[in-house]
């Protein structure tokens, strides 16, 4: 018998519209973490990350090739993971008036104000290029 169209089609219509929505937005969420991480592989660039290490001059302190710092309370920073940098480096941005957040330290604070953070990505892969002998002591 053929029945009449009832709240119960409706129910199941709706629910493969909506399936359906979800789908067309998962498409879109898949895409758009594609994007994201093809926009993260070319944020990092070693070679711009040592052009603004040279005239950030990060060597004063951190010294040759980041890896012989000027004074012991200067760390090591070659070699060092460029997911670590990159976070360091934000926090000492973020450090200002942000205790919970960022890094309270004046001397990095001063120099990564200026930095953006695709410069801090560039930095960080630079300084993970680089060859570095921090080394755990046995
Ligand atoms: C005037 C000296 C000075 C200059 C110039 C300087 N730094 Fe630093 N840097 C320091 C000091 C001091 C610390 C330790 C701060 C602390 O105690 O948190 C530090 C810490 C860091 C750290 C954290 C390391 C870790 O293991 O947690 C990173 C990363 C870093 N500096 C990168 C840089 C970069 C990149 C530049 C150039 C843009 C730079 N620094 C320029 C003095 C300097």
């Amino acid at each position: 018998m053929n029945k009449p169209y009832t709240a119960e089609h409706a129910l199941v219509r709706g629910v493969a519209v909506r399936a359906s929505l979800l789908k067309a937005a998962s498409a879109v969420c898949a895409a758009a973490a594609l994007a994201f991480a093809v926009q993260s592989a070319h944020a990092a660039d070693a070679s711009n990350g040592k052009v603004l290490a040279d005239s950030h001059n990060c060597a004063a302190c951190h010294g040759v090739n980041l890896n012989k710092p000027v004074s012991p309370e200067y760390p090591k920073l070659a070699g060092q993971h460029a997911d670590y940098v990159f976070w360091a480096l934000r926090q000492y941005q973020m450090g200002n008036g942000n205790v919970n957040f960022g890094r309270s330290n004046p001397i990095m604070q001063a120099q990564v104000q200026s930095l953006s953070e695709r410069d801090l990505k560039d930095l960080a892969a630079y300084v993970e290029s680089l060859k570095g002998d921090l080394v755990e002591k046995k």
